[in-house]
């Protein structure tokens, strides 16, 4: 179930739980008891997506852009696709204001990558509102991640400063290979590439689902559904503002201050507390915990849940992609789901 091929469509997304979703629908009551299944924290789409297949109408919500964008593209979308029309599109010259290369390069993106992204970022913003706008953005995060070594923003001395200097000698450490490969691949032929996997992802299952651009708390007072599934950031882990800030800001057109949500502050699990106050006209609530929160979170947090609902938790042991996670990492791999039923 892990490997459906819709997952292809989605972003490499830190913290996507691709991996747990067959727990978390097993958990679920099925789209015929419970017809409404909304997803808080949307991420990189995983959820959301799989509630889709099952036949869920989904709502979604993610107060990131890069997360809307999923969203739409994936979620909302039930027929448009990317076409060899669409990728040709992307490189015809634009008028644009070469904010990625003056600001990213050559840290983060190598020249001639920079000058495609300025100009396909001008052409899909000057697009119509629609499935096909958000489906090109999709299509350039996914590239981005693509080009980025393991989907990280991280280490430019290591690998694109020596590559857009043409030493790829020195780039010594052999997990680079596939992101040397990458950068001198053709990017049309990695564009089409993306695409077809996007495509993968779009399928119609007939409900109207739907995303939403909002703080939680908002999300939560304006929608019904049947299930809600929490996957909060957490603090302790990598902050998503912090560790897609250049993605954030390519996506903005502006250089910004990276803002950290308040769920990754140090007593961010006390934000969760107000998110269960405005779930309480969900009668089912699915949340998501990984194991580098420790004992006492998980307390803290079962006890929260029991405070509302008849709570029970589960503890998930999986693998992560090797050449991402130390072996010591691997072994305590785990992650906890609490389910709060009504009474
Ligand atoms: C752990 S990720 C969700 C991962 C997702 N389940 C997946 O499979 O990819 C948490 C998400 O919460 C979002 N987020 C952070 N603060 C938020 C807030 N106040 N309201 C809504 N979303 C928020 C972040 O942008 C991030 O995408």
């Amino acid at each position: 179930m892990a490997n459906l091929r819709f997952f292809d469509a989605l972003p490499a997304y830190y913290g996507g739980k691709r991996k747990l979703v067959k727990a978390i629908f097993k958990e679920a009551p099925p789209a015929a008891q419970a017809p409404v299944f909304a997803d808080a924290f949307l991420g990189g789409g995983a959820v959301s997506v799989m509630a889709k297949a099952l036949g869920y109408r989904v709502l979604c919500n993610d107060i990131a852009q890069r997360s809307y964008i999923v969203g739409k593209a994936l979620v909302e979308n039930n027929r448009v696709k990317l076409t060899d029309m669409d990728i040709n599109r992307l490189f015809l010259p634009a008028e644009n204001d070469g904010f990625i290369q003056a600001n990213f390069c050559p840290e983060v993106f190598l020249t001639k990558h920079a000058e495609f992204l300025d100009n396909a970022m001008a052409i899909v913003r000057a697009m119509d509102d629609g499935p096909k706008k958000y489906l090109n953005l999709l299509l350039l995060i996914k590239y981005v991640f693509y080009l980025r070594p393991y989907s990280k923003f991280s280490s430019p001395n290591a690998f694109n400063i020596p590559m857009e200097e043409r030493r790829i000698e020195w780039i010594k450490n052999r997990t680079y290979h596939a992101s040397i490969k990458a950068a001198l691949r053709p990017i049309p032929e990695s564009l089409a590439e993306l695409a077809r996997a996007i495509n993968a992802g779009i399928m119609d299952n007939a409900q109207e689902n739907r995303v939403f651009n909002l703080d939680v708390l908002d999300f939560l007072s304006k929608i019904k559904a049947d299930v809600v599934y929490f996957d909060p950031p957490y603090a302790g882990t990598l902050a998503y503002e912090e560790e897609y800030h250049v993605l954030d800001q390519i996506l903005d057109g502006q250089v910004f201050e990276a803002k950290k949500s308040e769920f990754s502050r140090k007593d961010g699990i006390k934000f969760l507390d107000r998110v269960f106050q405005a779930a309480r006209h969900i009668p089912v609530w699915i949340i998501s915990m990984g194991n580098a929160q420790g004992q006492n979170d998980l307390v803290e947090l079962q006890e929260m849940v029991g405070r509302y609902r008849q709570s029970q938790t589960y503890r998930i042991k999986y693998k992560h992609i090797p050449a991402v996670a130390t072996e010591e990492h691997q072994a305590k791999n785990e992650e906890y789901l609490i389910i709060g039923r009504p009474r």
